[in-house]
């Protein structure tokens, strides 16, 4: 299937590991140009020539800011330019009981996980719809809908972005604009990976022994195995791409059947 994405010119935020590298690869694959993004410059360099290495003819560039703050995201606005697609990709998450949450752990949160979307889809969205077509998505979280008891921040910072998604979408009646978010379920990127290979040194047991017992403690997932990110990336690209111009204003789900509800 072609998804017509070729000469669309993308933007995806915290993009040199997981789920936004892995939206970065799809959508070069589909022959979309895209700007890769992270906190740092030498990275963000490795990451856009690892996609160059893996899919050859990639149009591929990188910006580095840190979106969790306004300043460097606005510098990185000035050069960006106009983009089709923007993917809002960049979060943090953390495990953490309410009692040990500061208000620093909370900003950091906010900063990031909603003010990102906002700063980034504030400028962007206009550009869009005066050329009439373009594709906002974000990528959620179910825990942004049933939301972990040891990650209230993370849950309550992912449901603000999943709320500022479906008031984007009100603002595209009528054109050929589309906001959506994809609802991620546990996938082991690079900083799940990062931190489940830590937990495993730490309590002296192989990292796939600890990576089966917390998919297994997980009551709900229906596939049994943490997700890979390319499973949530295909779908983000599906979102993105021409073909998808009827789903607007919605959440999808790539979470492995997580969510035991339909709506
Ligand atoms: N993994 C999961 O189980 C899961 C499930 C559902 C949804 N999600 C969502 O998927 C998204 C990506 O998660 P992931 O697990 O793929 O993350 P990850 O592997 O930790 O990668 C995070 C990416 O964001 C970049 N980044 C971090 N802080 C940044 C900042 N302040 N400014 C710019 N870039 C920054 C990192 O780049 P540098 O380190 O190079 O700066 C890196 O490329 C998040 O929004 C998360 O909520 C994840």
């Amino acid at each position: 299937m072609d998804l017509g994405l070729a000469g669309k010119r993308a933007f995806v935020s915290g993009s040199t590991q997981g789920i936004g590298y892995a939206v970065a690869e799809a959508l070069l694959r589909e022959g979309a140009a895209v700007v890769v993004n992270g906190r740092d410059e030498e990275r963000v360099a490795a990451a856009a020539e690892r996609l160059r290495a893996v899919v050859p003819g990639a149009e591929v560039t990188g910006l580095a800011a840190d979106l969790a703050d306004a300043g460097q995201t606005q510098r990185l606005l000035e050069r960006l330019g106009d983009v089709d697609v923007l993917v809002n990709n960049v979060g943090t998450f953390e495990v953490k009981e309410l009692a040990d949450l500061t208000d620093e752990d909370w900003q950091r949160h906010v900063d990031l996980n909603l003010m990102s979307g906002v700063r980034l889809s504030r400028h962007l969205l206009p550009r869009m719809l005066a050329a009439g077509w373009g594709r906002v998505l974000f990528v959620g979280t179910e825990s942004a809908v049933d939301v972990p008891a040891g990650m209230l921040h993370y849950g309550a910072t992912k449901a603000a972005a999943l709320a500022l998604a479906n008031g984007l979408a009100k603002l595209t009646r009528g054109t050929g604009v589309t906001v959506n978010t994809v609802l991620g379920g546990p996938t082991y990127s690079d900083g799940v990976a990062g931190t489940v290979r830590h937990l495993a040194e730490q309590q002296g047991v192989p990292e796939e022994a600890l990576k089966a017992a917390i998919i297994g403690a997980n009551r709900t997932t229906l596939l049994e195995r943490f997700l890979e990110p390319a499973e949530v990336a295909h779908l983000v690209v599906y979102l993105a791409s021409p073909l998808a111009s009827a789903t607007n204003g919605t959440a999808l789900r790539a979470d492995g059947g997580v969510l035991t509800t339909t709506v």
